[in-house]
């Protein structure tokens, strides 16, 4: 539990640059990162984005996987999570182009775009630290409310919460907002050796409580990390409201 989002921003950072240190990734040993998006991880991009212009970490061997991304959104509009990845984080940091991962929410047969995805990560070796924020309803990437806690990558619809909560991005209109995306399971994030889950604010906080403090429940998929044994929750006092 840390003070405020900007502490949380900076304290993450600080241990994706030790994590990728302690594992000295080098030619034919990438660190393989999962990555999220919203507002919650901005701040902890652009430390990273520091870190690395102060020369504390580089991403020349890092291999990156991101955990959703919208369907039938061009790729270059500015709410896609591919414009957000590339503004944000990656064309400031030196990541070899072909090493970032991004679901494509434009392949004509997205079945076999989040087969390809999860077969890269095999290819890859597995993730070593995954890092996911949450919806206030208790989703991790988009494995909405009901999702199995096994799923694997896949194509999701998404709830009413989600699309209210994420219209702010839409110009406030919801039906802006696309309906469907693809994201990877609960289950695959699962699979990596380490999560780091970011949390911050009030609206937040009733999903804190019900990840870590009631059962694993498929109506609030975060709480699946509760069976993780390496899971890391950081969180601001705001979100901790509840506990
Ligand atoms: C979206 C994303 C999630 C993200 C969530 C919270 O639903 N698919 O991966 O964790 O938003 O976003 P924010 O950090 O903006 O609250």
């Amino acid at each position: 539990i840390l003070e405020d989002a900007d502490v949380v921003g900076q304290w993450a950072a600080r241990f994706v640059v030790q994590r990728v240190a302690q594992f000295a990734p080098g030619p034919g040993r990438p660190f393989v990162l999962g990555l999220p998006t919203g507002g919650t991880p901005l701040g902890m991009y652009r430390n990273l984005i520091k870190y690395y212009k102060e020369g504390s970490i580089s991403f020349k061997h890092v291999i990156t996987f991101n955990m959703d991304e919208y369907v039938g959104l061009p790729r270059d509009h500015p709410e896609s999570y591919h414009y957000y990845m590339w503004n944000e984080f990656f064309k400031h940091v030196d990541i070899e182009p072909g090493n970032a991962h991004i679901l494509d929410g434009n392949a004509p047969d997205l079945g076999a775009e989040c087969n390809r995805f999860e077969a890269l990560i095999q290819q890859a070796g597995g993730v070593h630290l995954f890092i996911g924020g949450i919806g206030p309803d208790g989703h991790i990437a988009f494995n909405e409310p009901g999702s199995s806690l096994v799923s694997r990558t896949r194509i999701k619809s998404l709830a009413y919460d989600t699309l209210e909560a994420n219209k702010r991005f839409f110009d406030n209109d919801i039906s802006k907002v696309p309906r469907q995306a693809l994201t990877v399971g609960v289950g695959t994030v699962l699979d990596a050796k380490e999560v780091m889950i970011l949390i911050t604010g009030s609206h937040k906080a009733l999903a804190l409580a019900k990840a870590i403090e009631e059962g694993v429940n498929h109506m609030w998929t975060v709480s699946a990390f509760q069976q993780h044994a390496q899971a890391l929750f950081v969180c601001d006092e705001a979100a901790t409201l509840e506990l």
